[in-house]
């Protein structure tokens, strides 16, 4: 079912959640008015697009450009919902909808349960080409999308999507545990290459600025991922990371996810959340981060 478009995206209310207040849209799936985006909005892709792709130039995984040129993802113009999924249907089975932003957390979970990735229809404005403190067409389509071509990574978001209607069932904690794998991984993930630390995750790779920081400075902790550590360790919503986790292949992060969370999430509860910048004896050091420019108030 799609609902007629409007020129605005169509917020419904303003809603306490483990990333504050956001605003919540309606859940309906939407057609993307692709012919209603302007020239401002195509330009705005096109910047951002050629802006990042010279950022992440030996800095992203290899596999990451290679998926966006696969997708036939350009600067030209905005791409095509239509499109690109004749090309994911194809390749790992995922199909990408249209939303209006931001959905409420059991009905993103049940799209990814179900193989469909949500992907915000409208972009940002060119005053905002530097941030934006919710996803729109260019995080979501830039950052999340070319992965999904990946079959392994395309399998972990499935069953991450699984994993979060159970959680959602199980409790707030529970939910707030999975979160931070999702924050940590498919947000703000690097990856252990033969050349380097490379990076994966979106909020990374639609970001000027943390694609050079997360790599390059030395600030934050670079540590190996570890489930049920990563499960437990707080983070930043509005400054960079403090800490970014490593995985070693995305067939890690499968094998990590696919056993059952519930006796996970008992074990948990036992144990406190950790500090986003935080290095116990117990980690896989990488780098150890100064801790420079910090911020000093609470982590989410
Ligand atoms: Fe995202």
């Amino acid at each position: 079912m799609t609902n007629p478009i409007t020129a605005t995206p169509n917020r419904v209310e303003h809603q306490l959640t483990d990333k504050g207040y956001v605003p919540v849209y309606t859940t309906a799936v939407v057609e993307q008015p692709w012919s209603s985006y302007t020239g401002d909005d195509h330009g705005v892709w096109a910047t951002l697009f050629e802006r990042q792709q010279q950022v992440l130039v030996g800095r992203a995984s290899d596999e990451f450009l290679r998926n966006q040129r696969a997708m036939g993802m350009t600067p030209d113009r905005i791409p095509r919902f239509d499109d690109l999924n004749a090309v994911l249907r194809k390749t790992t089975g995922w199909e990408l909808v249209g939303v209006e932003g931001l959905l409420p957390e059991l009905t993103f979970f049940d799209h990814l349960a179900n193989r469909r990735f949500p992907v915000t229809w409208w972009i940002r404005k060119p005053e905002q080409l530097d941030y934006l403190s919710e996803p729109d067409l260019f995080h979501d389509l830039f950052g999340h999308v070319p992965l999904l071509m990946n079959p392994v990574f395309a399998d972990y978001m499935q069953a991450y999507g699984c994993g979060g209607v159970k959680a959602h069932g199980i409790g707030p904690d529970a939910l707030a545990q999975l979160t931070r794998l999702y924050w940590y991984t498919v947000e703000f993930g690097l990856i252990a290459t033969g050349e380097g630390l490379r990076i994966y995750g979106s909020g990374i790779v639609s970001s000027g600025g943390e694609s050079r920081y997360c790599l390059e400075s030395d600030a934050p902790n670079r540590l190996g991922f570890d489930l049920l550590r990563v499960m437990r360790t707080r983070y930043r919503i509005d400054t960079f990371q403090k800490t970014y986790f490593v995985i070693d292949g995305f067939e890690q992060l499968m094998a990590a996810t696919r056993p059952d969370f519930v006796p996970y999430y008992q074990q948990l509860a036992a144990q406190p959340s950790i500090p986003a910048g935080e290095v116990l004896d117990t980690d896989r050091v990488i780098h150890r981060g100064t801790g420079e420019g910090w911020a000093t108030d609470a982590d989410f």
